[in-house]
């Protein structure tokens, strides 16, 4: 596991979300509410970016085909099961920091 620094926390408005890279992993950032969540940047269906996608509450809508992904948890729609991965983030000061697994 490892804390990676990946942008400034000003970058991620509320209501808005970013795509990074880091430790070789697409992570799409968002902030709802002031508080910000990462997941994986690549949706189930068929890989489309879901920085891309619009949010709405913590709900973010692929843009490809419209698959809905919880962004607190990754999870698609209501699954309790299938999803994409979540990181853990802090925020330190003005960054924001995602703890990225191997
Ligand atoms: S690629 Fe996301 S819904 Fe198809």
């Amino acid at each position: 596991m490892k804390l990676v620094d990946v942008c400034a926390v000003e970058e991620i408005p509320p209501g808005k979300s970013r795509a990074v890279r880091a430790e070789g992993r697409d992570i799409a950032l968002f902030n709802v509410d002031s508080r910000v969540y990462a997941i994986e940047n690549s949706c189930l269906h068929q890989g489309a970016a879901l920085s891309g996608g619009q949010l709405c509450g913590h709900t973010v809508t692929c843009r490809a085909h419209g698959w809905r992904f919880d962004v607190t948890t990754g999870k698609l729609g209501s699954s309790q099961c299938l999803g994409v991965a979540s990181f853990p983030v802090e925020i330190s000061g003005d960054r924001v920091l995602v703890t990225i697994g191997n």
